[in-house]
């Protein structure tokens, strides 16, 4: 373990030390969407390898988010699921979004004293469906699942909602079925384009519509697969964060249209966050500035950084695609591919359980 993290740091700063520097003689290969140089070796391990002991429900319910029932749906009809939980790597707890406090509280009490899996861990190795996610509640058990389990949720989640490093947020179901592009259409350029919802902030929603840069759709266009083309002969296309729709991130990223994605606070909760390069492939703005202010952001992104980013974006675009049933390297499986390099948690010791080893 310790020698392949450090055979794995190697060749991180490795790559950090001398990809970008280096002068390529011969064409370069195309850029690696992927933080991690060794994502396919990795993924191709999980889909051999994941197990997921899902608990049976009190009592039958149904997600109320597109991306949590398409989730829920794949996962128990995928080749992850075992029925025997000491097979499992992890361990899924489904719940009602509807359900109280109390009840949350009272279900995973029951987990933790009818069952050995949950104290082994101290629920670190279980995961949850919430489409908005868990809140500071002061009940100890939802305390535990909080802080403990892997909260999967769908994009975006609210501040104070979700633990960076530990959760998981939904790649957003796409809402535009793009048809492919004709070649005259990407002949004429647009700065940017904003499909309809994407932008919500009313002055900026003025100032988009009054630019002669930026393409805006001020109603929801008659057929959605008129989206491809405007897409396609963008460079950047506009996503507020807080407030917007963002359902059209991946088809941007598919399209070639650089995602710029308006916010005023950091985000900690990109889908995916920790399998693609979002740095180099979409753009991060504040939007106090107003819609000069993101040109300005805009126009330092030169011809070649563009290109790039486009590139990436296009390389990483199968992984925000929600299929049924799913397929290889597909939303559902790239978040499966998530909580698997989650699995090794820490095992919180317990001192009775040291007392009796
Ligand atoms: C898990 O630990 C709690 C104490 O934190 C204990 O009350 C409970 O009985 C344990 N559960 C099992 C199945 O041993």
């Amino acid at each position: 373990m310790a020698s392949s993290l450090i055979t794995l740091s190697l060749l991180l700063s490795f790559s950090l030390l001398f990809t970008p520097i280096t002068p390529s003689p011969s064409p370069s290969p195309s850029p690696s969407p992927y933080l991690s140089p060794i994502f396919l070796k990795n993924y191709n391990s999980m889909s051999a390898n994941l197990r997921i002991f899902t608990y049976i429900p009190f009592n039958p319910f149904s997600f109320s988010s597109q991306a949590e029932s398409l989730f829920y749906k794949s996962l128990l009809n995928s080749p992850y699921t075992t029925h025997d939980p000491d097979q499992a790597h992890l361990f899924f707890i489904p719940f009602s979004p509807h359900i109280s406090t109390r009840s949350l509280a009272r279900l995973i009490r029951t987990l933790r004293t009818d069952l050995p899996y949950w104290n082994r861990t101290l629920g670190a190795d279980h995961f949850f469906l919430s489409s908005s996610g868990i809140g500071y509640i002061s009940d100890r058990n939802v305390v535990e699942l909080k802080k403990n389990a892997i909260q999967v949720s769908s994009f975006p989640v609210s501040p104070g909602k979700f633990i960076p490093h530990k959760d998981v947020s939904l790649p957003p179901v796409s809402t535009l079925v793009s048809t492919p592009v004709s070649a005259s259409t990407v002949s004429e350029r647009m700065l940017g384009f904003v499909g309809y919802g994407w932008v919500k902030g009313l002055s900026l929603v003025k100032e988009l519509i009054e630019d002669p840069e930026f393409l805006m759709e001020s109603e929801p266009p008659r057929t959605p697969s008129c989206y491809g083309d405007k897409l396609a002969k963008s460079d950047f296309c506009l996503f507020e964060y807080e407030g917007g729709d963002v359902s059209g991130i991946g088809e941007a990223l598919r399209f070639g249209c650089v995602p710029v994605v308006i916010s005023d606070r950091w985000i900690q909760d990109l889908p995916l966050m920790d399998v693609v390069r979002w740095e180099e492939m979409a753009v991060f703005v504040a939007g106090g500035g107003g819609i000069e202010g993101v040109k300005k952001v805009l126009r330092r992104v030169d011809g070649e950084r563009l290109d790039r980013m486009k590139k990436l974006g296009a390389a990483a675009a199968q992984h925000f695609v929600w299929n049924s049933p799913p397929q290889p390297l597909d939303a559902f499986n790239t978040v499966a591919y998530q909580l698997w390099v989650r699995r090794h948690a820490v095992r919180y010791a317990d001192r009775r359980e040291w007392a009796q080893n």
